[in-house]
C-alpha cells in the first residue's frame, strides 16, 4: 500500500514507523508539514491510500482529511487529548500510559479510535520514554490500524468520555508554572519528575546566579547535602543542586539569551559563577558520571551514557583512557555498552558550534574519535563487542563497526551516513572497516543513501552481526549471559589469534594511518574549505531551523515531479 506520512520533521518514530511499514511491504513517502499547501501538493502528487501523521505539531487541513484516511499517531491513551501528553503522564505520576491511533477531523485528537496499546511506565526523562515505550506502542498500534484499515472492515471507534473505559481527557499546554521547582519544598523525587517530564524539550526554566535558565539532564546525588536550593558543587560537565532532603546534578543548560542559546553543558555555561565551588571526581555512588566500568568473570563493559550521544573532543579522550584501561584488565571480552538511549551520535555538534573557531573544534572531536576508534581497532588482546542499547548516527555507528561484533536492540534505527551534516566525508576509519564488513557495493550503498535503517537491514548490510532483545532490560541481559558464554568457549583463543593476524596482514596490505590521512584530508576540506556547507547544516541543526523542504531522499513523491521539471 502506498503511504504518506505527514510530518513535523524526520524524528526517531518516524524514521522507526517508516522502517517496519517498509518492511511489511508498503511504500512509504514523507512529507514535511510545512504548510497546507505544501501537504495538499504532496497528496496530489503522491496519491496515497492512506496518510498517517506519526509526530504533528498542528492539525491536518480539512481539505484533506476529508477526502482521505489520516491516522493520527498520538501519544497517550485513548480519550487523551491535548499537546503535551507525555508531559501530563509523568507529572501527574501514571503508571500505565499507552499511544492512540486516532482518525483526523475537525477536533484536535478527537477522531475515531482505529487501535491503541498500553505500556507501564518507567521513571525517566520524556525523550526516553519516547523513544523507547512510546515507540514500541506506536509501532504496534500503527501496524494493528493499518492492517484494519486494508482489511476494509472495520469500523473505528468514536471517542466517548462518558465511557468508563475512556480513562484519558482533555489537558491544556503544560506551562512552566505547571512544572516549576519549588526548591523550598520539593523533595528530590519531586525535583526529578519535574525535570523528567521536561526533558529534551522545553526544559525546566528557573533561575540561578540571577539568570533565567532551562535546565535539563537530571540525575540524583546520593552524598552530597546543602541549603535547598543551592549549588553545592561541580563534577566535569555538571553542577549539583541541593533540594530540600538531598541534590541532584543537572548536567544541561540552555540560556537563550546568551551568544549561544542551545544547550550546552551546565558547567561550562556557568563557568564564571561555578569556578570557585568544589569539583569532585565520581566516586561510589556519589557524583556525574557519563563513563563507567563493571567487570563480571572474565568479561569487562565499558559503559558511556553521554547526552543525547553527542560526543566531544574531552569525552572522547576520557571514554578513550577509560577503554585502555579496560584493556589492561585480565578479561578476555570488552563490550561498549553506550547508553541506554543512545550509543553515539557522533561528534558533539553543540560544543563545535559554540567553539572559538567551530573548524579548530571539529578537527580536534574528529581525530579524538578516531584515536579513540584505532584504540578498539587495535586490540590484540580480547575480543571487543558494540552492544547497541540505543539508536547510533553518523560517526556513531562506524566506531561501533570498529569492534569484532556489533549487536543491538532489535528495535535500534541506525543512521550511517554523514552527507546529511552538509555532505560530510566522514572518517572513524570508515573506509577500512565498511568494506571489511559490506562488500564494495553494499558499503556504496550504505554511504550513499542517507535513509535510517533497522537491525534486519543492517544485519544484512554488514553493519550489525545480531539483533534481540525487546527492550533494554531485555537486551543487557541477553548481552551479559551471551559474553559471558563466549568467554568460557575455548574457541575464544583462536579467534583472537585469527583476529591478530588479519589486523597484521591487514596494516601489511595498506596502514590504518593511510585510511584516517585519506578520510581526514577530505574531512579537512569540509571543515576549512570553501564550501560552507557542513558549517551551513551543523548550524541549522544545532539551531534547530525549521526545514523549507522535504529532502527528496524521503519525498519519494517528489522525485518524480523534480526530476520532470529539470528536463523542462
Ligand atoms: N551533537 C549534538 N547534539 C546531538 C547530536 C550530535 N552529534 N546528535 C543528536 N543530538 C541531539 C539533537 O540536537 C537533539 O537535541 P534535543 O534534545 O535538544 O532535541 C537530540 O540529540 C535528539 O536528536 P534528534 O535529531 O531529535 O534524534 P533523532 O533520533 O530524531 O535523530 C540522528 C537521530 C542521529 C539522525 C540525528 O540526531 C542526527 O542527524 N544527528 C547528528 C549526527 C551527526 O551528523 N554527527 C556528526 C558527524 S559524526
Amino acid at each position: 500500500m502506498r503511504i504518506l506520512f505527514l510530518s513535523h520533521a524526520f524524528n526517531s518514530l518516524t524514521q522507526r514507523l517508516l522502517v517496519e511499514l517498509q518492511e511489511q511491504g508498503h511504500e512509504v513517502s514523507v512529507e514535511f508539514d510545512i504548510n497546507d499547501e505544501v501537504a495538499l501538493e504532496a497528496v496530489e502528487l503522491y496519491r496515497p491510500a492512506l496518510i498517517v501523521a506519526p509526530f504533528l505539531k498542528r492539525a491536518i487541513a480539512e481539505k484533506i482529511w476529508a477526502n482521505h484516511v489520516c491516522l493520527i499517531v498520538h501519544p497517550g491513551i485513548v480519550g487523551d487529548q491535548g499537546p503535551s501528553a507525555l508531559d501530563w503522564a509523568i507529572l501527574n505520576r501514571q503508571l500505565r500510559w499507552g499511544v492512540s491511533v486516532l482518525q483526523a477531523n475537525a477536533r484536535m485528537d478527537a477522531g475515531d479510535i482505529w487501535a491503541c496499546c498500553e505500556f507501564n511506565m518507567r521513571d525517566t526523562t520524556k525523550a526516553s520514554l519516547y523513544r523507547n515505550e512510546v515507540t514500541e506502542a506506536a509501532v504496534k498500534a500503527l501496524l494493528l490500524a493499518v492492517a484494519r484499515f486494508q482489511s476494509g472492515d472495520f469500523t473505528p471507534v468514536p471517542l466517548d468520555h462518558a465511557n468508563p473505559d475512556v480513562r484519558g481527557k482533555p489537558r491544556p499546554l503544560m506551562q512552566q508554572s505547571d512544572r516549576a521547582i519549588d526548591w523550598s519544598r520539593d523533595d528530590t523525587q519531586t525535583v526529578m519528575r519535574k525535570m523528567r517530564c521536561a526533558d529534551g524539550f522545553p526544559g525546566i526554566r528557573d533561575t540561578l546566579f540571577e539568570r533565567d535558565l532551562f535546565l535539563y539532564d537530571a540525575r540524583p546525588e546520593n552524598v552530597l547535602r546543602g541549603a535547598p536550593g543551592e549549588v553545592v558543587a561541580r563534577c566535569g560537565g555538571a553542577i549539583c543542586r541541593a533540594t530540600v532532603d538531598g541534590a541532584i546534578w543537572i548536567g544541561h543548560l540552555r540560556d537563550k539569551r546568551h551568544q549561544h542559546p542551545f544547550k550546552l553543558p551546565a558547567a561550562m555555561l556557568l563557568a564564571d559563577e561555578v569556578e570557585a565551588l568544589p569539583e569532585i571526581a565520581p566516586h561510589g555512588e556519589s557524583g556525574y558520571r557519563d563513563i563507567w566500568y563493571e567487570e563480571a568473570g572474565e568479561v569487562g563493559y565499558v559503559h558511556f551514557a553521554f547526552y543525547n550521544g553527542a560526543m566531544s573532543t574531552q569525552q572522547c579522550e576520557r571514554l578513550r583512557n577509560a577503554y585502555i584501561e579496560a584493556r589492561r584488565r585480565n578479561t578476555r571480552i570488552i563490550v561498549l555498552m553506550g547508553g541506554p538511549d543512545y550509543w553515539s551520535n557522533g561528534m558533539h555538534l553543540n560544543l563545535i558550534e559554540a567553539a572559538h573557531s567551530a573548524a579548530d573544534e571539529s578537527w580536534r572531536n574528529i581525530n579524538a574519535i578516531d584515536d579513540l576508534a584505532l584504540e578498539i581497532i587495535n586490540t590484540p588482546s580480547h575480543l571487543t563487542i558494540a552492544a547497541l542499547q540505543g539508536s547510533a548516527g553518523a560517526g556513531g555507528v562506524f566506531l561501533a563497526r570498529a569492534a569484532d561484533e556489533v549487536w543491538a536492540r532489535e528495535a535500534v534505527i541506525l543512521n550511517p551516513h554523514y552527507k546529511d551534516m552538509g555532505n560530510l566525508y566522514g572518517s572513524e576509519y570508515w573506509s577500512y572497516l565498511l568494506p571489511r564488513y559490506a562488500d564494495a557495493e553494499r558499503a556504496a550503498r550504505i554511504m550513499q543513501t542517507r535513509l535510517p535503517m533497522g537491525t534486519r537491514e543492517a544485519i544484512s548490510l554488514g553493519l550489525v552481526n545480531e539483533a534481540f532483545g525487546k527492550n533494554v532490560a531485555d537486551f543487557v541481559a541477553r548481552v551479559k549471559r551471551q559474553a559471558a558464554d563466549m568467554a568460557r568457549v575455548p574457541v575464544i583463543a583462536s579467534r583472537l589469534e585469527y583476529k591478530h593476524k588479519r589486523r597484521h596482514d591487514d596494516e601489511a596490505h595498506k596502514p590504518l594511518q593511510q585510511y584516517r590521512e585519506r578520510e581526514l584530508q577530505r574531512m579537512r576540506l569540509n571543515f576549512y574549505g570553501f564550501d560552507p556547507s557542513y558549517h551551513v547544516a551543523r548550524y541549522n541543526f544545532v539551531y534547530k531551523v525549521p526545514k523549507s523542504r522535504t529532502p527528496l531522499t524521503i519525498a519519494r513523491h517528489r522525485r518524480t515531479a523534480e526530476r520532470l521539471q529539470r528536463a523542462s
